[in-house]
């Protein structure tokens, strides 16, 4: 069946992989990424597949609801798969209303221009479109050395990060609830791969490593999370978008949890061998730096529902993933160059001063 279907958040880390997925597995989609590309928006992230036939880009802000509204009403989506967000943890700690607008407002926004567009009309019975919202299983807070987070996992945010994440959330259920929107949720856990926006964990160790500037590690090292190959998330994100059940909610989790530190050595020995460095050069310019305050100790997903549900699960191993990002790093040294200008050569600067 044609469809045309909104993805915010289109140049973005996932957002890019999730457009560049549904583009070329579904031609018979139109897909119009929406994003306002911020510092981490980036369209060099879709070279490959800009010029597709059913590829469409619109450049707008999701907390411009008039904007919003426009948009909604020129493309008519079947469907809204949102993920454009402010993401990361640290600029929350620095700039929290940031995270209140966009991931808060904007996505109220969206809700109400797909609650607008797909209400029951008086000839009709049902609701149309599907609004799938991309989220995160920072929503469930920390966990300490054993347990998991399940969909049942009380909602206990500890970043402000996280608490916008967990309201919009909320939003959505509460749309599907009050108005009876067609919406699913997923909650994945902590991404890596290509176009990663060097500013999280695994991209800023694979640039610092190229560049011989210290790794910086929060706190002890100790603290843990659970990492998935990014194309393992779109490919989850596809199957609940199409699969899941209307109202549902499925953690996405890569069954793989690594200690900070621990994974900062991995890191460490790949790209010595990549490099063709000595071993243990890399591992040198590793340095315990001051914590991030409120830091969540431990994540881990368990991803039962959508594994026995949908039949999804991971289809590469860390080491393999890994191994994957770092080349892809190596081979895209022009990409890191541009973004690595501008905002984030001030923001990194800041960021090390207050250490
Ligand atoms: P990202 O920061 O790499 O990309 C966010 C994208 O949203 C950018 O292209 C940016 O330009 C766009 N954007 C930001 N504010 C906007 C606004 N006001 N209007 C329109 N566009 C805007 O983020 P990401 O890591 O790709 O995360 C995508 C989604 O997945 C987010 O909702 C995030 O909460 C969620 N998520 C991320 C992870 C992770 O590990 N990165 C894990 C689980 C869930
Ligand atoms: P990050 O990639 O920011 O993702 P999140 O905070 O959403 O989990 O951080 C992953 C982990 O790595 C987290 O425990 C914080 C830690 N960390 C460091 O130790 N040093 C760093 O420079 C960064 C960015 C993160």
């Amino acid at each position: 069946m044609n469809k045309t279907i909104i993805i915010t958040g289109g140049a973005g880390f996932i957002g890019s992989h999730v457009v560049r997925l549904f583009v070329k597995k579904y031609p018979h989609y139109t897909i119009v990424n929406l994003d306002a590309l911020t510092y981490a928006g980036n369209l060099e992230n879709l070279k490959d597949i800009e010029n597709s036939p059913n590829y469409i880009f619109e450049k707008a802000n999701i907390v411009d609801a008039a904007a919003v509204q426009t948009l909604f009403e020129k493309y008519q989506p079947d469907g809204v798969i949102h993920l454009a967000a402010e993401s990361h943890v640290d600029r929350s700690i620095t700039s929290p209303l940031d995270f209140v607008y966009t991931n808060v407002i904007g996505t109220v926004n969206l809700l109400n221009a797909a609650k607008d567009l797909w209400a029951p009309r008086p000839s009709e019975g049902a609701w149309r479109g599907r609004f799938h919202h991309v989220s995160t299983d920072e929503v469930y807070g920390a966990l300490g050395e054993t347990g998991f987070f399940t969909e049942e996992t009380k909602y206990d945010p500890h970043s402000p990060y996280s608490a916008s994440k967990a309201s919009s959330d909320h939003f959505v259920a509460a749309y599907a609830d009050t108005y009876g929107l067609p919406v699913v949720i997923t909650n994945c856990s902590n991404n890596y791969g290509p176009n990663h926006f060097p500013e999280k964990l695994i991209p800023l160790m694979i640039h610092n490593i190229i560049n011989n500037k210290p790794l910086p590690v929060y706190g002890d090292g100790k603290y843990t999370r659970d990492w998935l190959y990014v194309i393992d998330h779109a490919r989850a994100i596809d199957l609940v978008f199409h699969e899941g059940v209307t109202g549902g909610k499925y953690n996405v989790g890569g069954f793989n949890e690594w200690k900070n530190i621990d994974l900062v050595n991995l890191l460490c020995r790949q790209m010595d061998e990549k490099l063709r460095r000595p071993e243990g050069t890399s591992a040198q310019l590793i340095t315990f730096v001051k914590d991030r305050p409120g830091h969540d100790l431990r994540y881990a997903i368990d991803a039962t529902r959508i594994s026995k549900e949908l039949g999804w699960s991971p289809s590469v191993t860390f080491e393999e993933g890994l191994s994957k990002t770092i080349d892809w790093y190596l081979e895209n040294k022009e990409w890191l160059a541009h973004v690595t200008s501008g905002d984030y050569q001030q923001y990194y600067q800041q960021q090390y001063e207050k250490k």
